[in-house]
């Protein structure tokens, strides 16, 4: 297969880990006689250096173009500034919104061999795999936004059928999965929660019957995410909660530097894929950041975008024995075991007697790419 990939490296970690994520899908190519192009282009912080915009046409037109994109991350102190008019994260939200990116599909599956990195308990970790399809371009995130010297508003809306198109999206992934969906909102607040309910009521029936499925608000899922996340097997949520809780459920699998994302329109083509994780500016630059979330983003494009099957599993597999031969950044070591390595020699923890050092980003890359 040919295909265009347009690579949105952003800012901090981003290039670092999108290079990874790149060479791993240029060894997909070779294996299994592909032809990728990827071409780069300049989003948020990155993008506002270079042009004054998040999002400038030309990265716009590329995506637009692109069999499916492939993003790092954006956003950093140097743009952070709470009365800047031009900032990174809004070259995000116009990208997914102009790309009509509806559905973003957050996997949270912990590894087995990283029990003792998350901080909860091993018992209740075991058989977790959970799918949480996040609203992306509607809720407070996209309503109309006012600011006056002594008051703010951000207006929160659905429509009915912006409602509709995701929860389809998260039931016919149930449907091939444990057919169990779990929609959460806030209706016993939010006028656009009910109305959220409402039509998750009308529509699972009528149209998935095979779907068994319950509500939830929004603050006791952030509980039971925690205190049961076995019983999870897709959650579907408008934009915000999806937000919050997908933080919260990467500490299931015990970094944020794991967790993949797809996020995907009304054609499987053209969808968007980035790790959750963000810029982290304190690490940026040090090539330590963990590779795994942007190679398994990329995984997720050959399995949405490019339905290439086979190629997303053999990524998953190598990405997973990697983690198992014991290939580690320094985020999935857990605290008070990691040695910092080299610039700070001596600092092993003494319940550790022999701890292996934090592998760097090529490093654990290369672990990938060796089982490919
Ligand atoms: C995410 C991020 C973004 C979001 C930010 C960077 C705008 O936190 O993808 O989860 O809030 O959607
Ligand atoms: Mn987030």
């Amino acid at each position: 297969m040919k295909a265009l990939i347009a690579v949105l490296a952003g800012d901090g970690i981003g290039p670092e880990v999108t290079a990874e994520a790149v060479r791993a899908l240029d060894r997909i190519a070779q294996r299994f006689n592909h032809e990728f192009e990827f071409k780069e282009g300049l989003l948020g912080g990155a993008a506002i250096d270079a042009t004054g915009l998040p999002l400038p046409p030309a990265t716009l037109e590329l995506a637009q173009r692109a069999d499916a994109t492939l993003l790092g991350a954006v956003g950093g102190p140097k743009w952070s500034d709470p009365g800047a008019q031009v900032r990174p994260e809004q070259g995000l939200l116009q990208l997914r919104k102009a790309l009509g990116l509806f559905a973003n599909l957050r996997p949270v599956v912990p590894h087995a061999r990283l029990s003792d990195v998350s901080p909860i308990k091993e018992h209740l970790l075991r058989g977790v795999d959970i799918m949480v399809v996040r609203e992306l371009t509607g809720g407070i995130y996209f309503g109309a936004k006012t600011r006056s010297a002594t008051e703010a508003v951000d207006e929160c809306r659905y429509s009915l059928a912006e409602i509709e198109r995701v929860v389809r999206v998260a039931a016919t992934l149930a449907r091939g999965r444990r057919r169990k969906l779990t929609s959460v909102d806030k209706a016993n607040v939010l006028e656009t929660s009910r109305l959220w309910r409402a039509t998750v009521d009308l529509l699972l029936p009528a149209e998935f019957p095979d779907v068994a499925y319950e509500h939830m608000l929004v603050d006791s899922a952030a509980m039971h995410l925690l205190q049961r996340p076995r019983d999870f097997d897709v959650i579907v949520t408008e934009n915000m909660f999806g937000d919050i809780l997908t933080d919260e459920a990467s500490m299931l699998v015990g970094s944020m530097g794991l967790l993949p994302s797809a996020s995907l329109g009304a054609d499987a083509r053209g969808g968007l894929f980035e790790p959750i994780h963000g810029s982290a500016p304190d690490i940026a630059g040090r090539g330590v950041a963990n590779p795994y979330a942007a190679i398994l983003s990329a995984a997720m494009l050959l399995r949405h975008s490019l339905a290439l099957t086979p190629e997303a599993e053999a990524l998953e597999r190598a990405v997973y024995r990697a983690i198992e031969s014991g290939v580690l950044p320094a985020d999935l070591i857990p605290r008070g075991v990691a040695t910092p390595g080299a610039a700070t020699p001596g600092a092993a923890a003494p319940e550790a007697p022999t701890p292996r050092p934090a592998a760097t980003t090529r490093a654990a890359a290369d672990a990938v790419l060796a089982g490919l």
